[in-house]
């Protein structure tokens, strides 16, 4: 929101396999003290401080979460439900549970919802770069789609 300005439009995606921690993110519920590193503008911006009850709590505002959908998906099925082509996708920490030819797959159809030249955010103990015909490494967790 903050890159595109005033003219926000975009959609972001959030999938996991298990319905409970899609329940979750969707909640938007965070604890105050795990959110130290976000500075006073953005949580005036962007959060609700819980009052009574909810103290020591921030709730996610609308304005933002409007642009989230929430999917159950599972990754090692070929029954993706994503319909645009991606500009960005964080794919972290989810790999590691995967053997290497099942992660092969999995970057296969990663590669196949993405925009040429789109980006890919992996975990810092993932690393891709046995599949660099689909992906090439621009940084230490960053790859771009080729
Ligand atoms: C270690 S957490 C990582 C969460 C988050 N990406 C992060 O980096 O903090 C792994 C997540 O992968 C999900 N997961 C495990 N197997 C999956 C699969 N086959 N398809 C989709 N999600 C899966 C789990 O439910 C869990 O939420």
């Amino acid at each position: 929101m903050e890159a595109l300005g005033a003219r926000a439009n975009f959609s972001l995606t959030a999938s996991d396999i298990d319905s409970k921690v899609l329940a979750t993110a969707a909640r938007g519920v965070y604890r105050l003290d795990g959110m130290k590193g976000i500075d006073a503008g953005r949580m005036q911006r962007f959060f609700l401080r819980g009052k009574g009850s909810n103290e020591g709590m921030a709730k996610i505002k609308p304005e933002l979460s409007q642009f989230i959908e929430f999917l159950i998906v599972n990754l090692i099925h070929d029954d993706w439900p994503f319909k645009e082509p991606f500009d960005v996708v964080f794919c972290r920490n989810v790999m590691i549970y995967f053997d290497a030819p099942t992660q092969r797959k999995v970057l296969e159809r990663i590669h196949r919802v993405m925009k040429p030249g789109a980006l890919l955010f992996v975990g810092h103990a993932e690393n891709f770069s046995d599949s660099r015909d689909l992906f090439v490494l621009k940084g230490k967790t960053v790859y771009e789609r080729r």
